[in-house]
């Protein structure tokens, strides 16, 4: 079957030619595509208190903007005052056909995936033009949107705004897209999305971290994990002229210690695996209320299979996976089949599990991680 999801690009070829370089459309990319949820939908979970969603309207020309949380009230009569659109962050947490419709992109690495994002506008509705520190896939649901788009450098945004809209914004195409279209574009490249009618759009995001954000983290992963032996000492001291100098000796002594933190690659992989892994605070898993025992969950799983439960995050690296934040070193053998599961997001029945992976999975579905897979799937 020809691969629609790239307009007929292979993976390879949308790496080399678009991903991070510029935009591309692809009409029919999602050939049926209705959406996976109503507006009424949407709201209900916009007022879920484990949900980040935000609620922008636009009064005759004056922006507002509104974070969680919400209530269903919030939503009424909102297009007698103007335009509005609602848009909530984590879809894929909350349904299981958000999770596959992301799993399509699993040409992209998971460590650059941030989340499914669905907004609602009725017509006229949108956020106005801006650009994203992003990645982002724009998949057109129930309804019709008109996107604009511009390469231009200048990026001011209008001061005092609530929200991040360009000052000057030059449209350079323009295009109208219907269900199961869907637009790629790169970080920085503006855009203006406007609902033609009451339209739903599915955002597929990849974050692009800034340095600054990893350096940080990175700092207080290490602060963890450094020893530096011994004490400050300085039985050599002579009499400073001005006591409150800090002198030369001193500094020397300090530096040399401070010099002594050390990394290496090893450090960066286990920073970022559990960084990246890391779930947002807002993000709560629930237990087993009665947990099999861990006989009766091995059953389980040779019968069922396993399958992670949508708000979990698992990588991989080395030998050591990542898991909501936390990192398990394991033998090779473990961490070939635990890989498959970080890749596919479930593991087949009668996957050869060592004691060890079926251990650590008995203690990740005791977290909530993920639980046999006995919902019935379509093949
Ligand atoms: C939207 O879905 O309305 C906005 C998405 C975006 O511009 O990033
Ligand atoms: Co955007």
């Amino acid at each position: 079957m020809k691969n629609t999801l790239l307009g007929g690009l292979t993976p390879q070829q949308f790496l080399r030619d678009y991903w991070q370089k510029k935009p591309l459309l692809i009409r029919q990319a999602v050939p049926g595509f209705k959406g996976l949820l109503g507006p009424q939908a949407l709201i209900d979970l916009a007022c879920r208190d484990d949900v980040q969603a935000r609620l922008v309207t636009n009064q005759r020309g004056k922006w507002a903007l509104r974070h969680e949380p919400f209530e269903p009230q919030d939503f009424d009569g909102l297009s007698k005052k103007g335009k509005w659109t609602v848009l909530v962050q984590g879809v894929n947490h909350f349904l299981p056909q958000a999770t596959e419709l992301i799993q399509r992109f699993d040409f992209i690495p998971h460590a650059r995936l941030d989340d499914l994002m669905v907004s609602y506008a009725p017509k006229g509705g949108g956020v106005g033009p801006h650009f994203d520190a992003y990645d982002v896939f724009l998949l057109q649901g129930h309804g019709h949107r008109r996107w604009q788009i511009s390469t231009q450098a200048d990026q001011t945004l209008i001061e005092g705004a609530p929200l991040r809209i360009l000052k000057d914004f030059r449209v350079e195409q323009e295009w109208v897209l219907e269900p199961g279209d869907m637009l790629y574009l790169p970080p920085h490249c503006a855009h203006n999305g406007i609902a033609e009618d009451d339209c739903m759009t599915y955002s597929i995001g990849f974050r692009t971290p800034w340095y600054q954000e990893l350096a940080e983290q990175f700092l207080v992963y290490l602060q963890d994990r450094i020893q530096i032996e011994g004490t400050y000492a300085d039985p050599g001291l002579t009499l400073q002229k001005h006591p409150s100098e800090i002198g030369p000796a001193m500094l020397q002594q300090v530096g040399e210690a401070i010099h002594k933190v050390r990394w290496d690659d090893e450090d960066v992989a286990n920073f970022l695996g559990c960084y990246l892994s890391e779930p947002k605070p807002h993000i709560f898993f629930d237990a087993p209320a009665r947990p099999l025992s861990a006989a009766r969950f091995a059953e389980a799983v040779q019968k069922h299979g396993v399958v992670l439960d949508l708000k979990t995050q698992m990588l991989c690296h080395g030998n050591t996976l990542f898991i909501n934040g936390d990192a398990e070193p394991v033998a090779k053998a473990s961490y070939r089949v635990l890989r498959e599961l970080a890749d596919a997001r479930r593991l087949a029945a009668g996957s050869a599990l060592s004691d060890e992976a079926m251990g650590l999975l008995y203690s990740w579905y005791q977290d909530g991680y993920l639980a046999p897979d006995t919902r019935r799937r379509k093949i």
